[in-house]
């Protein structure tokens, strides 16, 4: 049993990579100074880091309007070949009328960050319609005012959409010091290797582990080594980029993981922590896809899902977004993720009788506490513990901290 054939292929067979090599840079930084520069959002760079590491591969930019049209209309890419991938999402760049005037004729442009720093060069470009309401219909599945992501990206962005080849001057960094977990799907693939992992199971998240998310994570191992693997590595994937401004930040959700491993509720030994650089859409099942599509290009060929993934309460309505069982079941179904072994979980939830995190039984309803999102900040921002179990103590310190550190002194 050879391990490299342990690995699953990325999609399209080869992971892209759209960073320049070292000794082309200087060169394609003077090639950037003369190009008309697209100036870049917070957002937009971490698309560019996102394709540049070929977490979207096999796409090797910013979407032409064909691979945006496959995207909204078929959750899917077509390759050459005849063959799909998935691609469930639209990774595109938004200009508006006056940077489409000073583009003109040019063919390439130079991607710059808010300091004029240019970031990547953009080739064969391709200028086309941003047909923004259409858009945001069928990417989530409603025009309701108050989707995070439309406000925050296209709402207010321009009426045009660039697409073309991306080369990426510099590998993108953010010096926050948690860079280090920054790896790359090639990193990943590499990390797997050594350590001989023969089933490699990836765990998305964007909010602090409790022993439910937890219970996901342990159940697939014991199942992963009933069916003969014998040395199954979970991938803990919380996503690094934007997030709605109620979700716990970045920083606090990664020293809360740590927290989870040093407590012993996940195993160090088996475990690889790393961060997903990809911006959060909360777009419930047409999200989980690109989420799991991802994670494949990461080396994973086992994804876990539970309940409303991608998910959110309804911007205006008092309910969720999404019916809570709709991402599992679209994951399953995926075209273009038939390679990738979904596991769906029922949900979990604070069992009174056991005094602890278990799979909800809907028999006995009655034993069963939901602690929703919401419940758990207003407990930490109160410095009320949850109930024995919920999570580990060092795991709940870290969030009543973060809470703390918001409330005005
Ligand atoms: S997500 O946006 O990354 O999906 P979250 O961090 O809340 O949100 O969830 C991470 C994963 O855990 C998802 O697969 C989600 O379905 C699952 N999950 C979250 N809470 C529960 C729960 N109580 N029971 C079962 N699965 C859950």
């Amino acid at each position: 049993f050879s391990l490299r054939a342990g690995l699953i292929e990325p999609d399209g067979g080869r992971l892209v990579d759209l960073r320049v090599a070292e000794p082309e840079r200087d060169l394609k930084k003077r090639e950037a100074a003369l190009l008309p520069r697209v100036k870049l959002t917070t957002i937009d760079v971490q698309w560019v880091h996102v394709l540049s590491e070929g977490w979207a591969s096999p796409l090797t930019g910013f979407m032409r309007e064909s691979e945006f049209l496959q995207t909204l209309h078929f959750n899917s890419l077509r390759l050459d070949d005849g063959s799909f991938v998935n691609m469930s999402v639209p990774i595109v760049l938004a200009i508006d009328d006056s940077q489409k005037e000073r583009i003109g004729e040019s063919n390439r442009v130079a991607l710059v960050d808010s300091d004029d720093n240019p970031l990547a060069i953009l080739t064969d470009i391709e200028i086309y319609k941003h047909p923004k309401e259409e858009r945001i219909a069928r990417t989530w599945g409603t025009t309701a005012p108050g989707l995070p992501y439309v406000e925050e990206t296209i709402t207010n962005a321009g009426n045009w959409l660039i697409g073309g080849d991306l080369e990426v001057i510099e590998p993108i960094k953010y010096h926050d010091g948690l860079d280090r977990f920054r790896l790359s799907p090639a990193e990943l693939r590499e990390e797997f290797e050594r350590r001989n992992a023969d089933a490699v199971f990836a765990f998305q998240l964007r909010n602090p582990v409790h022993n439910g998310h937890a219970l996901l994570m342990t159940d697939t191992r014991r199942r992963l080594l009933e069916m003969g693997f014998k040395n199954p590595i979970l991938l803990l994937h919380p996503l690094g980029g934007y997030t709605k401004a109620d979700d716990v930040p970045l920083s606090w959700r990664m020293k809360q993981h740590e927290k989870v491993l040093e407590d012993g509720v996940l195993d160090p030994e088996t475990t690889v922590v790393s961060i997903f650089p990809s911006p959060m859409h909360y777009a419930g099942p047409t999200e989980v896809q690109w989420h799991a599509k991802s994670r494949i290009n990461a080396g994973a060929n086992f994804y876990i899902v539970g309940r409303d993934p991608a998910g959110m309460g309804h911007p205006v309505e008092k309910r969720d977004l999404y019916d809570a069982d709709h991402g599992k079941k679209v994951l399953s179904m995926a075209p273009g993720l038939e390679r990738l072994n979904i596991l769906p979980f029922k949900v979990a939830a604070y069992d009174r009788t056991q005094r602890k995190m278990a799979f909800f039984d809907p028999s006995r309803a009655q034993d069963f506490l939901f602690i929703s999102g919401t419940k758990m900040r207003t407990l930490a921002k109160n410095k009320e513990n949850p109930p024995d179990g919920f999570m580990c103590p060092g795991g709940w310190k870290v969030l009543v901290e973060y809470y703390d550190s918001l409330t005005p002194s």
